[in-house]
């Protein structure tokens, strides 16, 4: 499909460049006003002048100056004010961004970012549409699940909404690449946090105002809902973040059980976050990152790289012959002109093309080789046997001849 300037190598990596930049900005306005509104909610103290429809107020001290702060128990009696200051913008553009960015990458460039043949030889079209489906299905079993009667019980509620969590990582890892993997997961419960904001908290928001308006009493279910999807979205923060990043780390998005390690470190980021909000409110319970340490630690330990007894007294190749195996496995994206469809330059810089850039990044590669992550979806169908050949060559220290 010719979809003109759109198909354009270089414009897509500006695309990229620019699309990243505006999603970490945006992602990091809105996660920094999840952080500070539910740390000032769990730190509110009771008024000191008793007013019954303060719920409660909090000091602080903040660049240079004080600040006093007070949230009403439902509406504020003397009225609204003028202006009122909303927080929607930050999250609709993470996910703007965030969603334009994977369409790009991982749906525009599917057979190298989405499709690992090994894991499902999947056709383009179909990846994309069970990708799309999961984000639309995540989002919709989570706001059923929310407003059923589990709804009720927050922590039933929050076991049941990981458990779901975890099939999306079973399946997703027997569908996709391991870096498409964790990225769907990804994006899936950033759609959840994005249609949170959208679907519930701003609708039960501007309801709030309307009575206040109106004069009216609110109905204070629509605040409850909103503070529950505004809990949930503050214990996702960590995961997403991990998820988002993880994709440029084959050891974990690689491994033949790379879903156990994506439910692993989600758990680990969610105890993270407990620990801090616990804390906001004056409890200090030290064994939550202890224990969310602990996860990290055995997973080092769990996939460090083994010694491959094939290659214990491997033939070392000849550079002559490992520059053949590069040649046609790799330079057709990592050269200085790639003949790769998609690919404008080097990815990342890496250039596979000559001796000297060959033995200069001969250790990286042999760690993206290891772990299979290159290269991506075996697009160039490396065999075994070259993988081994290269691995034994990096392994006898990169011979130049
Ligand atoms: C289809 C194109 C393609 C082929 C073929 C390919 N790569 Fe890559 N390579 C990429 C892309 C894309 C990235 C950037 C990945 C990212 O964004 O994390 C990359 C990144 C890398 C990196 C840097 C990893 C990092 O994040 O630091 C190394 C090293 C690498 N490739 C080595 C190889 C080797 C060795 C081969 C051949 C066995 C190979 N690649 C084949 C596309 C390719």
């Amino acid at each position: 499909m010719d979809l003109g300037f759109l198909s354009d190598p270089y414009l897509q990596s500006w695309a990229n460049l620019l699309l990243r930049w505006l999603h970490v900005i945006a992602g990091i306005a809105w996660i920094g006003t999840s952080f500070y509104f539910i740390a000032l909610d769990l730190s509110l103290e009771k008024p000191k002048d008793g007013n019954p429809a303060i719920r409660g107020e909090q000091w602080s001290i903040h660049g240079g100056g004080f600040y006093y702060k007070r949230k009403y128990a439902l509406a504020p009696p003397e009225g609204l004010p003028e202006r009122l200051h909303w927080f929607k913008w930050e999250a609709y553009w993470t996910w703007i961004s965030g969603f334009a960015l994977f369409v790009l990458l991982y749906w525009g460039n599917a057979s190298v970012y989405l499709i690992d043949p090994e894991v499902l030889d999947l056709p383009v079209w179909a990846a994309i549409a069970i990708s799309a489906a999961m984000l639309v299905l995540g989002w919709v079993g989570y706001d059923l699940l929310c407003k059923s009667r589990f709804g009720q019980n927050e922590r039933l509620l929050g076991a049941i909404l990981f458990a779901g969590l975890s099939v999306a990582a079973v399946v997703a890892a027997h569908v996709f690449s391991g870096r498409g993997a964790f990225l769907q997961v990804g994006a899936m419960i950033g759609t959840m946090m994005v249609a949170n904001v959208a679907m519930v908290i701003i609708p039960g928001q501007r309801k709030l105002v309307e009575a206040v308006k109106a004069g009216t009493e609110p109905d204070p279910r629509y605040g409850i809902a909103g503070k529950q999807r505004s809990v949930h979205n503050n214990y996702l923060t960590l995961p997403v973040l991990f998820l988002m990043i993880a994709p440029h780390y084959p050891m974990v998005t690689n491994h033949p059980a790379n879903w156990a390690v994506l439910i692993a470190l989600a758990a680990a980021a969610v105890l993270v976050r407990h620990f801090f909000n616990l804390r906001h409110t004056g409890r200090v319970n030290w064994a939550l990152p202890a224990a969310g340490a602990a996860i990290v630690l055995v997973l080092v330990v769990l996939l460090a790289p083994r010694p491959d007894p094939a290659l214990a007294g491997a033939r070392v190749p000849e550079f002559a012959e490992v520059q053949a195996i590069m040649a046609s496995r790799c330079a057709s994206c990592h050269a200085a002109r790639p003949t790769q469809e998609g690919f404008a330059e080097a990815p990342k810089g890496v250039r596979l093309d000559s001796p000297a850039q060959i033995r200069r990044w001969a250790a990286a590669s042999a760690e993206q080789m290891r772990s299979e992550a290159m290269p991506p979806g075996n697009l160039t169908e490396m065999t075994p046997e070259e993988r081994r050949a290269f691995l034994a060559w990096v392994a006898a220290g990169a011979p130049a001849r």
